[in-house]
């Protein structure tokens, strides 16, 4: 029997304003209810470098950046994300949420900008050693509900959010492009249902994964496969 373990990672998707930091936490509480050790984490950031070049990358007042530059950014901050963070807690086997992942910069950059998707992904398979999540959760929205929701909210847009809403329409179309291209790998909600009714199903998907993944709670030695194909 091996001390190994392989965990499990989680992405959370979708325009902004879909409400997945919501989804996230009520994920986390129900996994951790059942005795599973849960990393939540958060892209751009996770790690203090990631942080700071979050606030490069959002805040207005660096002047224009270019979208090559932006994509650049994002990369970079994925980059120490995959290596210092993801990738260390699924060899500790545990349970990892993030808030947006690559789907993000293909959908941002590579549709919203016009950078061109296949670009990005090539970019951001570089940047994470190709570290996939096993699910991405795509919490679909309505890009005038998400502006709706964002400006009830105290916090001013950020850069992106503050973007036209052609943008934000490219940007929803593209990442449903993405879940068609391979159902099996996504789960696809519409943001607007009710709070405790996504995450119910949110959860039925996950347990459904765990069963067949053989995660186990993180006192449990298992046989495990590498992390995402990768040594
Ligand atoms: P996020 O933290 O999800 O925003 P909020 O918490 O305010 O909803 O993401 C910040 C912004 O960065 C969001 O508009 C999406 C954008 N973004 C990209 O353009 N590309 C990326 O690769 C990522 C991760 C985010």
């Amino acid at each position: 029997m091996s001390k190994q373990r392989a965990g499990l990672f989680i992405a959370f998707e979708g325009g902004d304003g879909a409400g997945k930091s919501t989804q996230a936490a009520r994920l986390a509480e129900a996994l951790e209810s059942r005795g599973h050790t849960v990393l939540r984490t958060r892209e751009p950031g996770g790690t203090p470098i990631g942080e700071k070049l979050r606030s490069l990358v959002l805040d207005h007042g660096h002047g224009h950046i270019d979208a090559h530059t932006e994509a650049l950014i994002f990369a970079a901050s994925r980059a120490a994300h995959a290596t210092q963070v993801i990738r260390p807690a699924l060899e500790r086997g545990e349970i990892v949420l993030t808030d947006r992942y690559i789907d993000s910069s293909v959908a941002y950059q590579g549709a919203g900008r016009g950078l061109g998707e296949d670009a990005v992904r090539s970019l951001n398979e570089w940047a994470t050693s190709g570290l996939q999540p096993h699910l991405t959760v795509l919490l679909d929205v309505d890009p005038a509900v998400g502006r709706r929701r964002r400006t009830a909210g105290e916090a001013a847009e950020d850069r992106l959010e503050s973007e036209a809403d052609d943008f934000h329409t490219r940007i929803r179309d593209a990442f449903l492009e993405l879940a068609r291209s391979r159902p099996e790998s996504y789960l696809v909600l519409p943001a607007h249902h009710a709070v405790g009714e996504l995450a119910e199903q949110i959860l039925e998907r996950v347990e459904i994964l765990l069963a067949a993944h053989h995660a186990v709670p993180a006192d449990v030695p298992v046989h495990a496969p590498s992390v995402g194909g990768h040594p």
